[in-house]
């Protein structure tokens, strides 16, 4: 098993943009992940909180990786939480792919709440074959590079 892949879902750019910082400090592989939807405006803010909360997993547009995802030493997943929960996107490709990933797995996750979501991450756990290693629950208000720095140090 050989490199790293940094996996992320962003709706607003704020999980893209740690995404971006993370992928450049370990020089991986970046994959934008989505379900195709515009979730632009109030009505779609409310659909998304409303899918997030009901556990509904949608559909994930077609992507493509350098190699297998069983064949990645690291796997970073990078999220926003919505509604109190982990996005559907990457509990969609969880779901699906969660199981095919033998390297060390682990989260970084965005909010713009201070409280942690430590509970929830923990809980993705399920989806995999191995616990994930290490997450990272980021305040966007409290955001600072020094803690991503020290996160990413030990991904090797
Ligand atoms: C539909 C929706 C629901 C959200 N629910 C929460 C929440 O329950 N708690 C929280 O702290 N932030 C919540 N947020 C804020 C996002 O988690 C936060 O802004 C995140 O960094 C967005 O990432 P993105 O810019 O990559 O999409 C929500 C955002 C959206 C769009």
């Amino acid at each position: 098993m050989k490199g790293t892949i940094c996996i992320y879902y962003s709706r607003s750019g704020n999980t893209e943009e740690i995404a971006k910082y993370v992928n450049n400090k370990l020089n991986s592989e970046l994959l934008c992940i989505s379900d195709g939807i515009n979730r632009e405006g109030t009505k779609m803010y409310l659909k998304s909180g409303y899918e997030s909360m009901k556990g509904i997993l949608p559909k994930l547009k077609s992507f493509g990786m350098h190699k297998k995802l069983e064949d990645y030493r690291n796997v970073i997943i990078c999220s926003p939480i919505w509604a109190w929960n982990i996005c559907p996107v990457i509990r969609s490709f969880l779901s699906t792919y969660g199981k095919k990933i033998k390297g060390k797995t682990y989260f970084i996750i965005t909010h713009d709440s201070k409280s942690k979501y430590d509970k929830k991450i923990n809980k993705l756990d399920e989806y995999l074959l191995n616990k994930h290693i290490a997450h990272l629950s980021i305040c966007n208000r409290n955001k600072n590079n020094e803690e991503i720095d020290s996160f990413i140090k030990n991904i090797k």
